[in-house]
């Protein structure tokens, strides 16, 4: 029997990302070769055909610009910490294990219940049940001695500004000195949510509009990077199709593609 879905409105767009892995995992080119995604569709209780469009495609890629900069995180610190705020059903720790990492997926308890039917925890790997807005978890991450990698992919895009403002100055001032990876989407992508197919399939919307990721200076936040999809990494790029690489890269400048970014901080 397949297993039943029963999520919240943010969490349930957790299966966005999650189709597109999976059919990119499909495709003649995968960039992520997620095969476990094709597992986890296959086995969820859900009409994921109603998900089209573009953004399927652009989960995968911010995905892997994510990876990009986790991976260099792990050369540096191979034995370093990684915390993934809002984890949904990624499969991140498999695709970036080295075998020294100390890994902590985070998300919501209704979340977590699903993804508890696929994963176990092991003794590097640890899945917390808890909000990126309390701060129970900072303890649980700290109590490891080293440097930190938090990383918060497609969740606080859903919040009102001044929680997102809030808990960044909280992150901000609990890890000093680590490093937290977070997505922005500008005005031009938060005003066209209507056009974009998938959210004509779910029920939430995206709050929290940023034109200018180095204003989260504010917050004790240091930019120290920052990809939009015509400019990834350049290895990443690389793990692109070509046909991604063109097109983005021709429409760079066009507010539709500039709107959203994936950026790094130093905190
Ligand atoms: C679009 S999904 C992204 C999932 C995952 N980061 C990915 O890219 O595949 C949004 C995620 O935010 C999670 N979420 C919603 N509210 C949250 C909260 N208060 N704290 C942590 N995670 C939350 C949802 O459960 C869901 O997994």
């Amino acid at each position: 029997m397949k297993v039943p879905v029963e999520l919240g409105d943010v969490q349930e767009t957790l299966l966005i990302p999650l189709y597109g892995r999976a059919q990119d995992a499909r495709a003649h080119r995968s960039v992520l070769g997620d095969r476990r995604a094709v597992e986890l569709v296959d086995a969820i209780d859900y009409d994921f055909r109603r998900f089209r469009g573009p953004a399927l495609a652009g989960s995968v890629l911010r995905a892997s610009i994510f990876d990009g900069y986790i991976r260099d995180f792990l050369a540096e610190h191979p034995d370093g910490t990684v915390v993934d705020l809002g984890c949904g059903l990624s499969t991140r720790f498999d695709r970036l294990d080295n075998g020294d990492v100390r890994w902590f997926d985070l998300d919501v308890p209704d979340t977590m219940a699903l993804r508890r039917r696929f994963f176990e925890d092991s003794d590097r790997y640890t899945m917390i049940a808890g909000s990126v807005f309390d701060d129970g978890w900072h303890d649980v991450v700290a109590e490891r001695p080293g440097p930190v990698f938090l990383l918060s992919e497609a969740v606080l895009l859903y919040f009102p500004e001044a929680e997102v403002l809030d808990v960044l100055g909280r992150i901000a001032r609990r890890f000093v000195g680590d490093t937290l990876a977070l997505d922005t989407g500008g005005a031009m992508m938060m005003d066209n949510q209507e056009r974009n197919p998938v959210f004509r399939a779910v029920t939430a919307r995206m709050k929290w509009t940023c034109d200018d990721p180095g204003s989260l200076a504010a917050a004790g936040l240091e930019l120290v990077d920052s990809r939009s999809f015509a400019r990834p990494q350049k290895t990443v790029g690389a793990t692109w199709p070509w046909k991604y690489r063109i097109l983005l890269g021709a429409m760079g400048f066009t507010p539709m593609v500039s709107a959203y970014k994936v950026n790094l901080f130093r905190l």
